[in-house]
């Protein structure tokens, strides 16, 4: 065996070869990113350079990072529990974080299914939607309806209910029983069409779609309520309303994935109350444990957990589990994290960080012609770069990745695509750790523009 590697020699290419990560190897081993240590909303890597984290760390880190509390609790459980055997049952903390879950989530959302990560929870609700209505009496109810550029995991059944090309070709053919809508992107209406005006084309199509491929064949649409990976696309408050009622009137599941929204990033717990509505199921993770320990939930309404409960003759329960399901070291960070965002209302903190967030974002649109649409809840935001604000002709040469590079070298983590740049910074986020972000970004942006000529 070898001897550990000091954290000094993490960077090397040598060791490096070793490990596979999520970016593209050869490019991101030129300026590899290895982080050491971190704190509240500060990151260091293993160089000991400073990094404001303007992503918790991908919306992860809730509650900041090195939260004493929450280490303290999760450092008790392990000296009580921290494995319990999942072919026979649970354990206390799950049990507990399950009620807490069902106390918390609106309406009848009522009854958990405790996985590690968020792909496991998305395809745990798809499997949920089949296995419902096959105990219901509509057994030919399989299709799923997700969107286009949407992101629900890197499983196979989380991928096919995905609709990003970049990451779904390579990995074609996709599951069968899975098909693709266009999603709220408003400011490039698929439809060519402007909202309201519009009458929302892209939720009325939805049912037009179930018409055409027969609803007794439909079980369940599934959509992130703010999607993501389009560049955060936050819909029109009627949308999901309008999706409600369309599953409503074909005995459809709506499953939202909250994986990202979930656990105050919006401004409210749930990004269901941020739009008032309640899905069929839910899907959280990231933020539930605040990354530390994995974990993630499914949580569904009373009556569709109730057609799980027949007698075994007729019913085998709800076929589907994974070895870490109800772990209790991360269930006992997920009921510390989730304490942390109740009382001390960082679901307020980021309802106001969030508002001085996008104040800041309006003052860079006014300064920099290239900031097309900013878009966003809470502390979840984002901006669009264009060319031409009157054409919309998007920047040329990946600008947003420029933009994000800088920003890197600049000392802040945020997400970049070639057309955009998000935030979704800690919830425990200070106004002035806020301005400090948007002033690097501001400084960010000029030089990427100076670069570029414009
Ligand atoms: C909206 C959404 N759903 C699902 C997932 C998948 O979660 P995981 O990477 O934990 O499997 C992600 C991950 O980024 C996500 O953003």
């Amino acid at each position: 065996m070898p001897d550990l590697i000091a954290e000094a020699q993490a960077v090397e290419e040598r060791f490096l070869r070793q490990i596979f990560v999520r970016d593209q190897m050869a490019e991101w081993s030129k300026h590899p990113l290895v982080m050491a240590r971190a704190d509240g909303v500060s990151y260091w890597d293993v160089n000991g350079k400073h990094y404001l984290d303007a992503l918790s760390g991908i919306y992860v880190a809730s509650v900041g990072h090195n939260n004493r509390r929450v280490i303290d609790a999760i450092r008790e459980q392990y000296d009580r529990l921290s494995f319990s055997p999942p072919m026979h049952g649970t354990n206390p903390v799950a049990v507990q974080l399950a009620n807490l879950l069902a106390e918390l989530a609106p309406g009848d959302l009522s009854t958990v299914k405790f996985q590690c990560g968020g792909a496991e929870v998305t395809e745990a609700a798809i499997k949920l939607a089949r296995q419902y209505h096959k105990l219901t009496g509509a057994p030919g109810k399989f299709k799923i309806i997700g969107r286009y550029q949407s992101w629900h995991g890197s499983t196979l059944g989380a991928l096919s209910a995905s609709g990003l090309k970049s990451r779904k070709t390579v990995n074609e053919p996709m599951a069968s029983g899975f098909l693709h809508v266009f999603p709220p992107t408003c400011y490039r209406c698929p439809f060519g069409q402007s909202y309201p005006s519009c009458g929302l084309t892209c939720a009325s199509i939805i049912e037009k779609v179930i018409d055409f491929e027969d609803p007794d064949t439909v079980a369940a649409i599934i959509v992130e309520p703010i999607g993501h990976t389009g560049g955060v696309i936050d819909p029109p408050e009627e949308y999901l309303p309008m999706l409600r009622e369309i599953c409503d009137r074909h005995n459809i599941l709506l499953i939202f994935d909250e994986i990202i929204t979930g656990f105050g990033r919006t401004g409210h717990l749930f990004a269901a109350e941020t739009f008032g509505v309640v899905p069929d199921v839910l899907c959280v993770a990231k933020g539930m444990s605040g990354g530390y320990a994995p974990i993630s939930a499914m949580i569904c309404r009373r009556p569709i957990a109730d057609a799980f409960w027949g007698p075994i003759s007729e019913n085998p329960g709800f076929v589907e589990g994974h070895t870490f399901e109800g772990n209790p070291i991360s269930c006992a960070a997920g009921i510390a994290v989730i304490r942390e965002i109740l009382e001390r209302d960082l679901c307020g903190n980021a309802r106001a960080q969030g508002a001085r967030l996008r104040a800041g974002f309006e003052r860079l649109s006014e300064k920099h012609g290239v900031i097309g649409d900013l878009r966003g809840k809470g502390l979840f935001q984002a901006i669009e770069f264009v060319r031409d604000r009157a054409t919309k002709e998007p920047m040329p040469e990946a600008f947003g990745v420029r933009v994000g590079r800088r920003a890197l070298e600049h000392g802040l983590l945020c997400r970049f695509d070639p057309n955009w740049i998000a935030f979704g910074p800690p919830l425990v986020v200070t106004g002035a750790q806020i301005d400090e972000m948007v002033a690097i970004l501001d400084r960010c942006l000029g030089e990427a523009l100076a670069e570029a000529g414009s």
